[in-house]
């Protein structure tokens, strides 16, 4: 059978262009290996050498790691340089502007919801707002150690805030303002923070939002627990509501509580711009980020200071190979981990210049990722598979019409990206030119964990390749035995590196829980995995999306990357269905590109298809046209939803962090009763 849509490319190996291999910090494979040795084999002088390049108020003395990962020997620890002294901010900052001469140089290039809002910000007027807006912090009373719940759009203060919260010794615990007022309020009950700093509003495309009203919502649930915290608010006013000549183009209603909020511009105009840093342990906390846990109750991952800055500014400056003229654009939100180590931590470390956008990717038109490289003439641009997937859709002209010629390196995160895609960013975006380092991490990994490093590693397209400096990888069966040369199993890791998780903020248990018990010794990503007969790593989705098929084991990745193969295919998710002889079956959601039609035919090319590339044992039981996939904000589909719909649980509990629960009741409406 011949299929649409199927080639070969992406079994051919992509090789490092020779230009990037000329100045790059890693230039061949066999340097990355021999890096790599050294940093399993002697780590303590590998990050002893990384860390000499900080600024440490006193250095350490004792050992640079020290842990135990191993529950059957007592609790689980980490500590990287307890003892020394040091600041975050200091070192993103004062350390370039004072030390490395780079306080002209641009930090950030803000490109707001609407083109026509944009501004530079330079290393040393960063280093100005956010000691002001520390002195604004201090003088409304937060101390070292308090948390700090911020609530914003992507604008400049965002990253003013985090960066003064580092420099006090406070705790950021961003949310991102896409989430609820009922997780909000969740989020600041947990970590029990004192203040609030947020924006009036923000536009996201056309839509108009009112940030303090949720806010005031979430404060609002929060009172009626038992034990409200936030006695402040710090709200900014969103220059990019306004229109060029200033007047206000919004009409929202702000909810005001005097004796608790106050106006950002009003506070910051008073203060001082200098603030002396909060020399603080190298493993005091630096922030909470929450993350979703199985059980439904966020996680509140918990990251200190010394650790986090060594891994996310060398896995920066290598996994991008960055250079003091790069423009580097990572289009990920702060209210993620990715724009916490890769927009703001990382980049800043690194003394790198930035893109911070504020806005959608097809907004006001579905060029406009293409505009703003064009643009900024970005150098490395980062981003997930969901927005490579969305843009495909729209075919080449739109990329096509840009000049997209200063572009080196591509990067992507957050799930596995199918080859269909690789390809697409790799051939179409990147003009077979720059390499695409599919970045493997979590939240609660700090930092890249499995990643090519762009002039180093042949590249396998949908492979995330080989582990970072410090990382050994490890593949376990389900008993626990470690599987060696080519085998699929559970993703583990066998020692920490400086960038992991402390603990689950206020919750150590549910840390050992949920990372360390289930195969003592290892930290358990929750991530399937396989290794091909090269040592390559291919994740294949979360262990829960592993499907089981007549006793094969499978992932939902593998049957999704070769749906999506199928020109008609735009996305697809694979969900298990119970199956009285095979155990479970396949159901299946295609979204299809504009103007393709679903039909009989379809469906048959597309089982053929998997049975083509994955084996007879993948057939499909079920295809369902999917116009929209229920997406957390963040994009990740959630399989659960589609599980229960194909498994006709009308009960769907907790729908709040989906996007669009809309989708939802037009995936019911249209469910495959029988089998295809
Ligand atoms: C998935 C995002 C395949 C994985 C940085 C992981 C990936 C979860 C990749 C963490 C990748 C992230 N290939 N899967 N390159 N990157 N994932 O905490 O399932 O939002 O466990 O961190 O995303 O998501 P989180």
């Amino acid at each position: 059978m011949v299929v649409p849509g199927s080639h070969h490319r992406e079994d051919k190996i992509y090789h490092p262009p020779e230009d990037l291999k000329k100045d790059a910090h890693v230039p061949d494979f066999y340097s990355y290996l021999a890096l790599y040795k050294k940093s399993v084999d002697e780590p303590e002088v590998f990050w002893r050498e990384v860390a000499a390049e900080f600024y440490w108020k006193k250095p350490a003395t004792g050992p640079i790691l020290q842990y135990n990962f191993d529950v059957t020997k007592g609790n689980i620890y980490v500590k990287c340089m307890e003892g020394a002294k040091t600041n975050m901010c200091y070192n993103v900052l004062d350390r370039n502007v004072k030390d490395r001469n780079l306080g002209e140089k641009v930090a950030y290039y803000w490109e707001g919801n609407s083109p026509d809002h944009s501004m530079a910000i330079t290393y040393s007027q960063l280093l100005s707002q956010v000691c002001r807006c520390a002195n604004v912090l201090k003088q409304m009373g937060v101390k070292k150690g308090d948390r700090v719940a911020i609530y914003m759009p992507m604008i400049p203060e965002l990253v003013y805030t985090m960066l003064a919260c580092a420099r006090i010794g406070a705790v950021h615990s961003i949310v991102f303002a896409g989430y609820s007022s009922e997780s909000l309020c969740e989020r600041i009950l947990d970590a029990q923070c004192c203040i609030v700093v947020t924006a009036d509003g923000v536009y996201r495309g056309q839509k108009l939002i009112n940030l303090k009203q949720i806010v005031e919502e979430a404060l609002e649930k929060s009172r009626d627990k038992v034990s409200p915290t936030v006695t402040r608010c710090l709200v900014v006013k969103n220059h990019s509501l306004r229109t060029k000549s200033g007047e206000a183009s919004n009409k929202l209603q702000i909810p005001w509580d005097a004796e608790r909020d106050v106006w950002w511009d009003e506070v910051m105009a008073d203060v001082s711009d200098d603030c002396e840093p909060e020399w603080l342990d190298a493993e005091d906390p630096l922030f909470i980020l929450y993350t979703s846990g199985s059980t439904g109750k966020p996680k509140g991952v918990l990251h200190t200071v010394a650790g986090y800055m060594l891994y996310t500014s060398l896995t920066f400056k290598y996994v991008f190979d960055h250079h003091h003229d790069d423009v580097y654009w990572c289009t990920a939100d702060i209210g993620w981990i990715t724009g916490h180590s890769y927009i703001t931590y990382g980049p800043l470390a690194n003394g790198a210049t930035g893109v911070l956008f504020e806005g959608l990717p097809v907004y006001p038109h579905v060029g406009r990722f293409w505009e703003i490289i064009e643009k900024y003439k970005v150098t490395k641009f980062y981003t997930a598979p969901t927005a490579i997937r969305l843009l495909m859709k729209y075919g080449k002209e739109p990329v096509q019409k840009y000049n997209l010629s200063s572009l080196r390196i591509l990067g992507t995160v957050g799930e596995p990206i199918n080859p269909e895609a690789w390809l697409w960013y790799y051939e179409v975006v990147g003009q077979s030119r720059c390499p695409v380092v599919d970045t493997f991490w979590q939240t609660e990994t700090g930092g890249h964990v499995l990643t090519p490093l762009p002039a180093a590693t042949p590249l396998k397209p949908g492979s995330a390749t080989f582990p970072f400096f410090g990382v050994e990888p490890t593949i376990l069966n389900e008993h626990g035995e470690e599987l060696e040369g080519e085998a699929e199993g559970y993703l583990v890791f066998r020692r920490p590196w400086p960038g992991i998780m402390r603990t689950v903020y206020g919750n150590q248990e549910r840390f050992e829980n949920q990372y360390f018990k289930k195969f003592p010794g290892f930290y358990v990503t929750g991530d399937g995995c396989r290794r091909d007969k090269d040592g390559y790593y291919w994740i294949t989705g979360r262990i829960d999306d592993m499907l089981n098929v007549s006793g094969h084991l499978m992932s939902t990745a593998e049957v999704e990357a070769a749906l999506t193969k199928h020109a008609a295919v735009a996305e697809a998710a694979v969900v298990s269905r119970p199956h009285v002889v095979k155990g479970e079956c396949l159901y299946c959601f295609v979204t299809l590109k504009d103007s393709r039609e679903f039909n009989h035919k379809l469906v048959e090319e597309l089982k053929g298809l998997v049975r083509e590339r994955i084996g007879p044992i993948a057939t499909p039981d079920f295809i369902q046209n999917a116009p929209g996939l229920p997406k957390t904000r963040s994009g990740k589909i959630m399989r659960r939803v589609l599980r229960q719909i194909a498994r006709n649980e009308k009960d769907l509990g907790d729908l709040s962090t989906l996007a669009d629960p809309k989708v939802v009741e037009v995936l019911f409406s249209q469910r495959c009763e029988a089998a295809a």
